[in-house]
């Protein structure tokens, strides 16, 4: 079966495969960040699908922090019990499915993957040393409500730009305070994060980071720095690490890592050994590019304990027992055409280029 089948333990729970939905907006929620009824459709198909840890798409952690209208929301104790419906139904769906909520602000406008996204009236310059904290706290409350909801682990989106990684990345950190210049400085609002977490949700509650690799900018944090960054956040109890990378314009950077990465596929793949040195045995997963069985296997075998998939799962979500079980194992057909991300602010998830609903009401 190879190492995608095989079982991982991240943070006290047990996964049942190497399989990690990586997080993935879904564009489904109602006006007040509830959950409704198709997202419970898409969560249901992927838990039956296979995947052993489902992470859900970034939920925003404030009102003002959303990046999207139809964004998930777990600001409000109210949205709870949405959220637990959700716990439940992955649960019920597939007892071996494992699941977080990925807590997001946006943070200032000009950064993340949100094509087509709300205005941001944030700004990480000018916010005040009892906003940042507000925040940080916010983050920590919000992981308290994923918990009660019944997930198995919460997520944090370190990654793509947004407000904890704005903070690190020095294209849009200009602070001259505490909270800007040095990497440690830059670093605080992420052990800040994880300290409110565990405050709040407890310690022995899984905490999954989601961080760049790289920023692809030359006024921006690099691979030294945030290979330091993982550390740090491994020896502040992170119970896994996602690799990822940039902080805007991420159609046009992956297009390019994924010409340069060739049949690897894996573009974030060169970083690895590096991350392995800095955060020693806590799980690590790689996320982006993957597409075919072999480049996952590989992957593996390089020493990630974990592939990440997005557009595959949007738009096989029986990717998972297709690949493990056969017996058709043919690479996912998702081409990377993008169409689903650049419409994801007008149009719930779906996959626009095989979903065949999608091409009746192109014709109509
Ligand atoms: C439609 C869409 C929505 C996304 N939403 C999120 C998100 O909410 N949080 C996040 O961390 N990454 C998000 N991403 C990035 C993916 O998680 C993933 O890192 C990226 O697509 C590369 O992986 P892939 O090649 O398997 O798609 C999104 C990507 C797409 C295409
Ligand atoms: S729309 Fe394109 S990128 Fe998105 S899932 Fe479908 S094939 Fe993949």
């Amino acid at each position: 079966m190879g190492q995608l089948g095989q079982p991982l333990k991240v943070g006290g729970i047990e996964v049942s495969n190497r399989f990690l939905r990586s997080a993935t907006m879904e564009n489904m929620a109602g006006a007040n960040g509830q959950v409704r009824r198709d997202l419970l459709r898409l969560y249901h198909d992927l838990a039956v699908g296979g995947c052993g840890l489902i992470i859900t798409g970034a939920t925003a952690v404030t009102l003002e922090g959303r990046a999207w209208a139809q964004q998930l929301g777990v600001w409000d104790d109210a949205q709870v019990e949405g959220l637990s419906r959700l716990a439940r139904l992955i649960h019920s769906a597939n007892p071996a499915a494992r699941c977080a909520v990925q807590l997001h602000h946006a943070g200032s406008a000009g950064g993340g993957y949100s094509y087509g996204s709300l205005a941001q009236g944030f700004d990480l310059n000018q916010a005040t040393e009892e906003q940042i904290k507000d925040l940080a706290h916010a983050f920590g409350l919000a992981a308290a409500r994923v918990r009660e909801a019944g997930f198995d682990a919460v997520a944090m989106h370190g990654a793509h730009g947004y407000l904890v990684s704005q903070f690190f990345s020095p294209f849009f950190n200009q602070r001259q305070d505490d909270w800007g210049g040095s990497r440690e400085n830059r670093a605080r609002l992420f052990l800040l994060v994880q300290q409110e977490i565990q405050a709040e949700a407890g310690k022995d509650f899984p905490v999954l980071w989601k961080v760049n690799t790289d920023d692809f900018l030359e006024q921006g944090a690099g691979p030294d720095d945030y290979t330091w960054l993982a550390g740090e956040l491994a020896q502040a109890g992170a119970a896994l690490i996602e690799l990822s990378g940039g902080v805007k314009e991420q159609v046009k950077l992956r297009n390019r890592l994924r010409r340069e990465a060739g049949d690897k596929e894996a573009y974030f793949l060169p970083h690895l050994q590096a991350f392995r040195q800095a955060v020693g045995d806590t799980p690590l997963a790689i996320t982006g590019g993957m597409r075919s069985r072999q480049a996952m296997e590989a992957v593996l075998a390089a020493g990630a304990d974990m592939v990440g998939l997005s557009r595959p799962l949007i738009s096989e979500p029986d990717l998972p027992n297709r690949l493990l079980h056969g017996p058709d194992r043919r690479r996912s057909r998702c081409t990377s055409c993008n169409k689903c991300l650049l419409s994801i602010a007008a149009e719930p998830l779906c996959c626009l280029e095989f979903d065949p609903f999608e091409k009746v009401i192109k014709d109509l």
